[in-house]
């Protein structure tokens, strides 16, 4: 296996040498009060913290606190306190999804604009803990709405634009959100994307299940027509010049939350993941400061949607608190053409680049001329998120993207963790094509088997966290129980990631995907549950049963199993009535790549459905399928391998 040594010049402009991170590293687990007292200071408090840590993995008391007894405030940390230094440095670069489309606004119009979307806010009776749902574009007034939450005290919840109205509506109520902040169209690739049409139907949605909402604030994208309900429905470009542009931050306690991120998970519907206010920030700043090895006047440029955690801490959070310039972009990396991501570096002079391994994986097909017409040569770090990246991609990217230039930050987290948990550091990390390498400072990795027994050495198994770090996720939203059973029941006083791993002989760690039911798609999380139960809501299906299969461009595809009512016969039209309604039900992230009519399912005695035979089957393994004869009927294995035999 190739290694990279860290080069010469990468260790000259790092922050962070070996020596250094292997001397925090040992501190940051040996004294973590020490450690985090320290660095929390890189943040403004109003008042200072006198404890740090106040964390417990115990079983039945799941209780994670940081920095408890400080008071700080997040959007000031991320405004205010650069306007006196950097008031007309560029805080956020706007590039639009027409490469005709770009704009700066400085530190000086985020504070401006963020205080007079709070007035609004407050005008509206939104008050301390209120939560505010944003249905957004990749627009400014995405990163504004979040900003303006933040400085009254507001805890945001951000949904993915692509989502449903369904699954909009299913998070207002969640939430029990009563304000919704989005836009009259998005625009991505040319097309645009009816946004506060499927906001009226979510609030309509909403509204049946006991859900009102009583103001939608609406940012003028596109000027397309929308329907209008008068005294719920403000234009932003209006109700902004009406307020005042001064808005003072109010003063959080470092555990009040800041935000919820639905999540998918194994079971059930979306989990209200939340982070609160100190430890979070303290978190994604540091991280985006030293896994970046971010330097005062880099061009920053993370290509995810504010929809996701990594825009929340890598666009946003991370970057505003360190005074960074971030850069944001509203389209897609194959519009105009898939020289798209290389143009705009070379527009903005971009330092800093992090993506997906599913962008990486499509570009790369594109052919190497789209890459190399542009000069690049601004370029310093490149990183990747969301899913394993395979080595051929890996070599690409650092091979042809960065010309060998560049050392690539692959790193290895989860909307739960807040912030990078494994990483290289640039300055630090000999490199491995497809390893996300070795802890950040504070979290301790373990791979433990399926009985919890601790693995020691080279090995493999499921990744444990078994200490706290300070941008853990506190809660599920409304449900504590349902946090504790996730997340700290599989193996007690441990955190569980959900995600197998490897370590090797040099002790790094190798993410091999997720070892529950949840799919990466795209670097995005879906629930198989959650896309069985869009299916089975369909009049002609009878059971339905999702699992992950490798697929080419986007990781891993989603291949269902569908058995139909009674008396139906599966066909071509009803594959595509049955993609449709899933598009319809969730969004389109979740569309099925394969549907396969099954006349039974593969099932236990006592009626559990046997993923493991349903997984290799798709995967066109057939020879390994274990055991099967624990299956109530054994004869439908047979069914479904000819099944699938015969389709291909
Ligand atoms: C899951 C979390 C964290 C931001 C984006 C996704 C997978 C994430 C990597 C990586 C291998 C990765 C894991 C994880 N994942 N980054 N560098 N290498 N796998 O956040 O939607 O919460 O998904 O994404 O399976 O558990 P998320």
């Amino acid at each position: 296996m190739t290694t990279i040594a860290v080069k010469d010049e990468w260790k000259r402009r790092a922050k962070i040498d070996d020596a250094t991170y292997k001397a925090w590293y040992e501190t940051s687990v040996s004294d973590p009060e020490g450690f985090w007292g320290e660095h929390a200071k890189r943040i403004d408090w109003i008042k200072p913290f006198s404890k740090v840590k106040n964390t417990s993995y115990a079983p039945g008391n799941i209780d994670i606190r940081w920095f408890e007894d400080g008071t700080l405030n997040v959007a000031a940390n991320c405004i205010d306190r650069h306007l006196a230094t950097r008031g007309d440095q560029v805080a956020i670069l706007w590039e639009g999804d027409d490469p005709k489309d770009s704009k700066a606004i400085t530190f000086k119009e985020l504070h401006e604009n963020v205080c007079r979307m709070a007035n609004i806010l407050i005008e509206r009776g939104v008050t301390k803990g209120d939560r505010v749902t944003i249905y957004m574009p990749m627009i400014p007034e995405a990163a504004y709405a979040m900003l303006a939450s933040a400085r009254i005290g507001a805890i945001h919840s951000v949904v993915f634009g692509g989502f449903s109205p369904d699954a909009l509506a299913g998070r207002l109520e969640g939430a029990q959100s009563s304000v919704l902040i989005t836009a009259d169209e998005g625009l991505r690739g040319g097309k645009k994307v009816p946004l506060k049409k499927n906001a009226d139907k979510a609030c309509e949605i909403a509204a049946k299940a006991g859900q009102s909402v009583d103001t939608v604030l609406v940012v003028q994208r596109t000027g397309g027509e929308v329907a209008w309900t008068k005294d719920r429905d403000v234009w932003w470009h209006e109700a902004r010049d009406e307020v005042s542009a001064d808005c003072p931050p109010v003063e959080m306690g470092a555990e009040d939350p800041l935000f919820i991120l639905y999540t998918s998970g194994s079971t059930g519907k979306p989990k209200g993941v939340v982070h609160t206010s100190g430890g979070y920030l303290v978190y994604a700043s540091m991280t985006h400061d030293y896994v970046f090895d971010y330097h005062d006047g880099d061009i920053y440029w993370c290509t995810a949607d504010v929809g996701w955690v990594t825009g929340h801490s890598y666009i946003v959070y991370g970057p505003l608190a360190n005074g960074a310039t971030t850069l944001m972009f509203e389209g897609v990396p194959n519009y105009p053409d898939a020289g798209r991501m290389w143009e705009v570096v070379d527009k903005h002079k971009v330092n800093i680049f992090y993506t997906a391994p599913t962008a990486i994986r499509a570009l790369m097909g594109a052919g190497d001329d789209k890459v190399t017409r542009a000069s690049r040569a601004t370029l310093k770090v490149l990183g990747s998120v969301g899913e394993p990246i395979n080595p051929e991609a890996w070599t690409w990217y650092y091979k042809v993207v960065g010309e060998e230039r560049c050392p690539i930050v692959d790193t290895w987290w989860q909307t739960e963790t807040g912030g990078i948990l494994i990483t290289p550091l640039p300055g630090a990390t000999a490199l491995k094509p497809g390893s996300a390498t070795r802890p950040f400072f504070g979290v301790q990795p373990q791979i433990v088997d399926n009985e919890g027994a601790v693995l020691q050495g080279a090995t493999e198994g499921n990744l444990c966290i078994i200490d706290s770090w300070p941008g853990q996720m506190r809660t599920v939203y409304g449900d504590h129980e349902r946090f504790e059973q996730t997340y700290f029941a599989t193996y007690k006083n441990k955190y569980f990631t959900g995600d197998g791993a490897k370590r090797d002989e040099d002790g790094y760690f190798w993410i091999t995907g997720r070892v529950d039911d949840v799919i990466n798609v795209s670097g995005h999380r879906m629930g198989t549950a959650e896309v069985e139960s869009a299916l089975v809501a369909h009049p002609k299906v009878s059971e339905a049963a999702v699992v992950g299969y490798p697929h080419d461009m986007k990781g891993q595809g989603i291949y269902c199993y569908v058995t139909l009512m009674e008396g139906e016969e599966g066909s071509e039209a009803l594959h595509k009535e049955l993609v449709a309604h899933v598009r319809n039900e969730i969004g389109p992230i979740a569309s099925p790549d394969k549907i396969q009519f099954a006349p039974g399912l593969p099932k236990t005695r006592s009626g559990k459905i046997m993923r493991r035979i349903l997984r290799k089957i798709a995967e066109d393994d057939f020879g390994s399928l274990g055991d099967t004869s624990t299956l109530a009927d054994p004869a439908v294995v047979d069914d479904l391998i000819d099944n699938r035999q015969n389709k291909k």
